[in-house]
């Protein structure tokens, strides 16, 4: 199995991402999560990653507090998205485990101290303050992450936090570009391939007729999460940005992109956090990221129910 570190900021959608590798043993070892601030405060995302694990029954995966706020810009947060707790929807006891000792940064930097070389992946799903700040600290460890697989960024579908920028990038976009520069294999699901995995009605159904408590719980999320997209968008139903990453660690087959340059716009206030993606090759600056434009969406659904009925 593939060893890797969740970072995230639940967000229903990363909910199901977390719910998805916890339920994927054979592909995936989950060596902790760490939360960062994004949809809600950290307050709220580290008590929400908990809430997660314990829906899982996994109250043995070390849950960390990562960075409070972008490294330098002041907190955005995606309450009309997410509501108010971050993870509206279901009603979910309050979490009984407690946070794991040690900021999320430092579990970052020790844990890829602590594995081999080029065996431990990280899963971004949020605003990359801890990632970037990680890099910062301890750049010997750059060179020993296997690859960053993450949700972030748009190019066709431009943006939603702003007309050109995608909420995770644009909330911390110093941290990204960071990130983007620091040579490390990255695969990005970006808006593109994400706006492709819908929970239209028949697949809101499949969740709830697992019966199950996750399976109920994750039909109340997408339920909550699906009012933004279907308003702005016309969407047919909750886009599933985040469980994209780690569908893509299980069965990388079902996604499809190519290897581009990407850079991260961090000076125009009025295109802040956008990601240049040059899909088209216009000009010759260097690949550092394979970005994902499509998706088997049938095919990720029947992976995700299927692995969702497990747990
Ligand atoms: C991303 O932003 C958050 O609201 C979601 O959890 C996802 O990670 C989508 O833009
Ligand atoms: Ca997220």
């Amino acid at each position: 199995a593939r060893k890797i570190i969740i970072d995230t900021d639940p967000g229903q959608d990363d909910a199901v991402a977390i719910l998805l590798a916890l339920a994927s043993p054979d592909e995936i070892e989950v060596l902790g999560i760490t939360a960062v601030a994004g949809n809600v405060p950290l307050e709220l995302t580290a008590k929400n990653a908990r809430i997660v694990c314990e829906l899982a029954g996994r109250t043995d995966i070390p849950v960390h507090a990562g960075c409070d706020r972008p490294l330098k810009r002041p907190l955005i947060t995606a309450e009309h998205v997410h509501g108010k707790t971050g993870l509206d929807g279901p009603v979910l006891p309050d979490p009984q485990m407690p946070l794991a000792e040690g900021h999320g940064v430092d579990f970052i930097i020790d844990t890829l101290r602590a594995q081999d070389p080029g065996t431990v992946t990280l899963c971004p799903l949020g605003p990359l303050t801890n990632i970037a700040t990680a890099f910062q600290k301890a750049p010997d460890i750059v060179e020993r992450i296997q690859e960053i697989v993450l949700m972030g960024g748009a190019y066709f579908e431009v943006g939603n936090i702003t007309p050109t920028a995608e909420f995770n990038i644009h909330v911390d976009p110093e941290a990204a570009d960071i990130v983007f520069k620091s040579g490390v294999p990255i695969v990005v699901m970006p808006l593109d391939v994400t706006h492709k995995a819908l929970v239209t009605k028949p697949r809101n159904d499949a969740f709830r007729a697992l019966g199950t408590k996750v399976g109920i719980a994750v039909a109340e999320m997408t339920d909550f999460f699906e009012r933004f997209d279907k308003e702005k968008y016309g969407s047919e139903g909750a886009p599933l940005h985040d469980p994209c990453v780690t569908a893509y660690l299980i069965r990388p087959e079902l996604f499809s992109g190519r290897h581009v340059n990407v850079e991260i716009e961090t000076q125009s206030d009025l295109t802040l956090g956008m990601t240049v993606a040059d899909w088209w090759g216009v000009t010759d600056r260097t690949p550092n990221a394979l970005f994902i434009g499509d998706v088997d969406a049938d095919g990720f659904f029947a992976l995700l129910t299927e692995r969702l009925a497990r747990l």
